[in-house]
C-alpha cells in the first residue's frame, strides 16, 4: 500500500488499485466520468512518485503529455508514494 498525496489530502491506494478508485473509497474528490481512460476529467500531474499506466485514450492522453507526467488518476497503479496534483479539463 501507497501513500497518494493531493493538495492538502493523502490518501492509501494498493499497487493493483488505480488512484481515482482508492480516492473515492476515501471521500478524496477527483473529478471523474467515464473511469475508463476515455474522457480525461481525472486528469492529473504526477509531481513524485513511480506509476505504472493503464490503456486509455490518446486523444485525451496523448504520448508527450504522458512524458511530461500527465495521467489519469482511473489509469494510474503506484508503485511507490506519490504526490499528485489536479489538471482543470
Ligand atoms: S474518468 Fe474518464 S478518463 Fe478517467
Amino acid at each position: 500500500m501507497f501513500q497518494i498525496t493531493l493538495r492538502d489530502t493523502h490518501f492509501i491506494c494498493k499497487a493493483e488499485h488505480d488512484l481515482l478508485q482508492s480516492a473515492r473509497r476515501m471521500a478524496v474528490k477527483i473529478p471523474f466520468g467515464c473511469c475508463n481512460g476515455g474522457c480525461g476529467m481525472c486528469k492529473i500531474k504526477v509531481l513524485a512518485g513511480d506509476y505504472r499506466l493503464g490503456l486509455s485514450s490518446k486523444a485525451v492522453l496523448p504520448d508527450d503529455i504522458r512524458k511530461e507526467g500527465y495521467a489519469l488518476a482511473c489509469k494510474t497503479y503506484p508503485l511507490s508514494n506519490m504526490v499528485v496534483e489536479l489538471i482543470d479539463t
